[in-house]
C-alpha cells in the first residue's frame, strides 16, 4: 500500500507541474491565443495559474485565472477604423506595450503570487516590450515565449543571431523571394531602423525591469538575474506561423512553428438555425467578418449602404458579421452580431471569407480552405493580405469609404475563376499535413523545457560569442595579419636579391 502510495506520489509529480501564463494585452485575440497555450497544458493533466485581461467567472479544473481587468479600462485597444494612423506608429505600440507590463506587475495579486509561489514554468506573450523577461528570472524558471505573429527580427534577435536580413522579406516589405536589390536593401533598413530602437530603448527596458522585479526577487530571496542575460534566456518559442504560410527559414531547434493553434482541434457543432441555412444555400455562402477588435458599427453610413446593396445583388447567402441592427435588408443577407468563425469556414458551402486579414483570421481560412478577400486595416494584416494573394488564394481590397465598388469587382472575380478555391485547398493541404498535432506540440516542449532545466540543448550558441565571433572579424583580422607578414617577407626576400644581383653586376664591372 505504502509503495502504491509512492508510486502514485511519484506519477503526479511527474505529469502535474505548475504553470504560469500570462496574458496582459487587453483584447480577445490575445486572450484566444493565450488560451490556445493553457488548453492543451490543461488537458495533459497541469495545473495553470493564468493571469489575464478576461478572467471567466467560472474557470475549468485546474485552472486559476490572476485578473488584470482593469488594463482594459485605462488602455485603449479598440480601433478606429477610419483613423487607424496614430496606431500604426511603432513608438506609440511601444509605449502602449510599455503600460501594459506596468499595470499587470503593479497589480498586488500579481505581486504576491510571484513571492509566494512556485512554478516550474512561465509563459509569456511577446508584445513589443521585453520586460516580462523578469517573470521567469525572479522565478528561476524555464521561460516560454510566445510570438502571437510569425517570426521578425526582434524574436530571431532575442534566441539567436538576425540571419534572415539578405534573405527574408521583413514586417512591412512585401516583395517576393527571392528578393532584388531593392527589396534587400529595404530589408537591411528595417533591421537597422529595428536595431536603433532596440538600443534606444535598452536603458529604459533595463530600468524597468530592475524597478518591477527586484523587490519581488527580493522577498523570495533570490538574486535577479540581470536584465542582459534574462532577456536571452529563452528556452522554447512558440510561433504562430506555418511554412505554408510563411517562407521557411533557418532557426535554431527551440524555435516551434504552432501555426493554427487556437483551432480547435474538433470544430464544434453549428447552431441548429445557422446549420439550416448553410445547409440549404448550395448556391454557395460569403461570409464576412470584421474581428472582433474593429466593430462594423463604427463604419460610416456610406461604406455600410454600398455593402448591402452589393450583398443584396450576389446569388449567394452572405452572412454578416455586424454588432449594429440593420434595416431593409435584402431577402440573402443575414446579420448576427456574434457568429462561429470556425464552424463557418469548416461548412463545404462557404466559398468566400470576406475579413480584415487579421493572423488568426488567416490561418483559420487556410485551414478550411476558404480563399480570402482581405480588406486590411491596420498591424500585420497589411502584410498578411500580401503574403495570402501572393500565394494565390485571396484578393486585396484597400480599406476606404468607397470600397464598395472594389469590393464588388472583386468578388466577381474571386466567383467567376476557381483557381482561387482551388488554391486555397492545396495549401489547405499543407497546412493541416503534420506529424503530430500542435496540441502534441504544446504539451511535449513545455514540459521538455521543464524537464531539461531550460532545454538548453535546444538553444542557439550564438550567444556565447561577441558580435566580432560571430562575423568572424577576428578570424578574418589574423588571416590578414598573416598575409601581410608573408608580403612584407617575400618583399624583404626580393629586395635582397635585388641588391645581391647589383653587387654581382657591379663587381664584374
Ligand atoms: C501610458 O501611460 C502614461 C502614464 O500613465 C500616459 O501618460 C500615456 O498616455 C499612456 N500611453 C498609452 C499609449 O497608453
Ligand atoms: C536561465 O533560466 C534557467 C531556467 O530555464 C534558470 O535555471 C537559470 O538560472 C537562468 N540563468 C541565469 C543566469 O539566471
Ligand atoms: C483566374 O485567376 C488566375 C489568377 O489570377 C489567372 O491566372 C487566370 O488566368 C484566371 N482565369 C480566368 C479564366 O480568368
Amino acid at each position: 500500500m505504502k509503495l502504491f502510495l509512492l508510486l502514485l506520489l511519484v506519477v503526479t509529480m511527474a505529469h502535474g507541474y505548475n504553470i504560469l501564463c500570462i496574458q496582459t494585452v487587453p483584447s480577445k485575440s490575445h486572450f484566444q491565443l493565450m488560451k490556445g497555450i493553457v488548453d492543451p497544458l490543461l488537458k495533459a493533466g497541469h495545473q495553470v495559474t493564468m493571469i489575464t485581461t478576461f478572467p471567466d467567472s467560472k474557470p475549468e479544473k485546474n485552472l486559476k485565472y490572476v485578473d488584470v481587468s482593469r488594463i482594459q479600462k485605462i488602455v485603449p485597444m479598440n480601433v478606429d477604423m477610419m483613423d487607424h494612423n496614430k496606431n500604426q506608429d511603432i513608438g506609440y505600440v511601444k509605449m502602449l506595450a510599455r503600460n501594459i507590463s506596468r499595470l499587470a506587475i503593479e497589480t498586488p495579486a500579481v505581486r504576491e503570487m510571484l513571492v509566494n509561489e512556485q512554478f516550474d514554468a512561465v509563459v509569456s506573450e511577446w508584445f513589443f516590450s521585453d520586460v516580462d523577461a523578469g517573470y521567469a528570472a525572479v522565478q528561476q524558471a524555464p521561460w516560454i515565449l510566445l510570438s502571437g505573429i510569425v517570426m521578425h527580427y526582434h524574436i530571431e534577435y532575442l534566441v539567436d543571431t538576425v540571419r534572415s536580413v539578405p534573405t527574408i522579406p521583413a514586417f512591412k516589405n512585401d516583395a517576393s523571394i527571392p528578393m532584388d536589390f531593392h527589396a534587400r536593401l529595404r530589408n537591411t533598413f528595417a533591421y537597422l531602423f529595428m536595431t536603433f530602437g532596440t538600443l534606444m530603448d535598452y536603458s529604459l527596458e533595463k530600468s524597468n525591469y530592475d524597478t518591477y522585479f527586484t523587490p519581488i526577487a527580493n522577498s523570495r530571496g533570490v538574486t535577479l538575474q540581470p536584465y542582459h542575460e534574462a532577456l536571452h534566456n529563452i528556452s522554447i518559442v512558440f510561433v504562430n506561423s506555418h511554412p505554408s504560410f510563411a517562407p521557411a527559414q533557418s532557426l535554431p531547434p527551440n524555435v516551434i512553428d504552432i501555426g493554427g493553434y487556437h483551432i480547435p482541434e474538433y470544430t464544434p457543432p453549428l447552431p441548429k438555425d445557422l446549420q439550416d441555412l448553410l445547409d440549404s444555400s448550395g448556391q454557395g455562402v460569403v461570409y464576412f467578418s470584421m474581428g472582433s477588435m474593429m466593430k462594423s458599427a463604427n463604419m460610416p453610413e456610406q461604406v455600410k449602404k454600398d455593402l448591402v446593396s452589393i450583398f443584396g445583388e450576389l446569388p449567394y447567402t452572405v452572412l454578416w458579421k455586424f454588432e449594429d441592427k440593420l434595416d431593409n435588408l435584402p431577402k440573402n443577407v443575414h446579420v448576427r452580431s456574434w457568429l462561429p468563425q470556425t464552424s463557418i469556414l469548416a461548412h463545404k458551402n462557404v466559398k468566400v471569407f470576406i475579413t480584415h486579414g487579421g493572423l488568426l483570421s488567416t490561418l483559420e481560412s487556410l485551414k478550411f480552405g476558404v480563399p480570402m478577400i482581405a480588406i486590411p486595416v491596420f498591424g500585420d494584416q497589411p502584410s498578411n493580405a500580401m503574403r495570402s494573394v501572393r500565394a494565390g488564394h485571396a484578393l486585396m481590397v484597400a480599406f476606404a469609404t468607397d470600397m464598395g465598388r472594389e469590393l464588388k469587382v472583386a468578388l466577381n472575380e474571386m466567383l467567376g475563376n476557381d483557381s482561387y478555391y482551388k488554391r486555397a485547398k492545396f495549401l489547405s493541404k499543407l497546412f493541416v499535413n503534420r506529424p503530430v498535432t500542435t496540441t502534441k506540440l504544446i504539451q511535449h516542449y513545455v514540459e521538455l523545457a521543464i524537464e531539461s532545466r531550460g532545454a538548453h540543448h535546444l538553444r542557439s550558441k550564438t550567444h556565447l560569442y561577441s558580435w566580432y565571433q560571430i562575423w568572424m572579424l577576428d578570424q578574418i583580422g589574423l588571416l590578414l595579419l598573416i598575409l601581410y607578414v608573408i608580403y612584407k617577407v617575400f618583399k624583404k626576400i626580393t629586395s635582397f636579391f635585388k641588391k645581391e644581383n647589383v653587387k654581382e653586376k657591379q663587381k664584374i664591372n
